[in-house]
């Protein structure tokens, strides 16, 4: 996607030779703008897939898949990451590693929400690792429902996150995809 990859050139920042700051678009100032194309863009490479519900975990998930939602005019549900003090038993429950943060959180959709008829269509901002996606699957699959796709803004694609997705079965697909962060600098696949 050409102004998303423009967005990630003019205003990223390289943190480490693993981290990219996004923070004046993405992950803290959103750009609705550019979260309007993402979500059309999704929705495009999802047009007849009947998808039923968009799923993402909060926060930064939750621009981009809004867009998309409502692009392709169906529900779109964020996991929760904090615990959920009541109603355990009418809850999905998966945990979720992060390599990054070193911590496992659970992660909690509503039972109501998600069905076995649902064609759902996971979105994140970021895939690294993989783990957030992997999580989301499971809650979908824990409801008796299908997974269609995982729909990524920024793949980084030297960390194994896509790679395992695919050898699981998930369709991935992903606006940019970045190469390598090595020497300061952005290297798109
Ligand atoms: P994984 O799900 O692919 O395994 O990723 P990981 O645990 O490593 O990611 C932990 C958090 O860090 C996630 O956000 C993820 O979106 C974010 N993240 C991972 N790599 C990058 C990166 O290079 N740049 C930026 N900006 N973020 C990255 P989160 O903790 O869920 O936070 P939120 O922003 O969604 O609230
Ligand atoms: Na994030
Ligand atoms: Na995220």
């Amino acid at each position: 996607m050409k102004l998303l990859k423009e967005k990630v050139m003019t205003e990223g920042i390289v943190l480490s030779d693993q981290v990219l700051k996004v923070d004046s678009f993405l992950n803290h100032q959103m750009d609705p703008v550019l979260m309007r194309e993402v979500g059309a863009e999704f929705a495009r490479l999802y047009a007849g897939e009947k998808i039923t519900k968009v799923l993402t975990i909060e926060s930064s998930g939750i621009a981009p898949a809004i867009m998309t939602a409502l692009e392709l005019d169906v529900p779109m549900i964020f996991a929760r990451k904090h615990k959920s003090l009541t109603l355990r038993d009418d809850i999905l429950v998966e945990k979720v590693y992060s390599f990054t943060k070193r911590e496992t959180n659970e992660i909690t959709v509503s039972k109501k929400f998600l069905n076995k008829d649902d064609r759902v269509l996971i979105i994140d901002d970021f895939l690294a690792n993989g783990e957030a996606a992997f999580g989301l699957a499971r809650v979908v699959e824990q409801a008796g429902a299908s997974v269609v796709g995982i729909g990524i803004v920024i793949e980084k694609s030297f960390q194994p996150g896509a790679r395992l997705l695919e050898e699981a079965g998930y369709r991935v697909d992903s606006l940019v995809r970045i190469a390598s962060l090595d020497n300061g600098t952005v290297t798109f696949v």
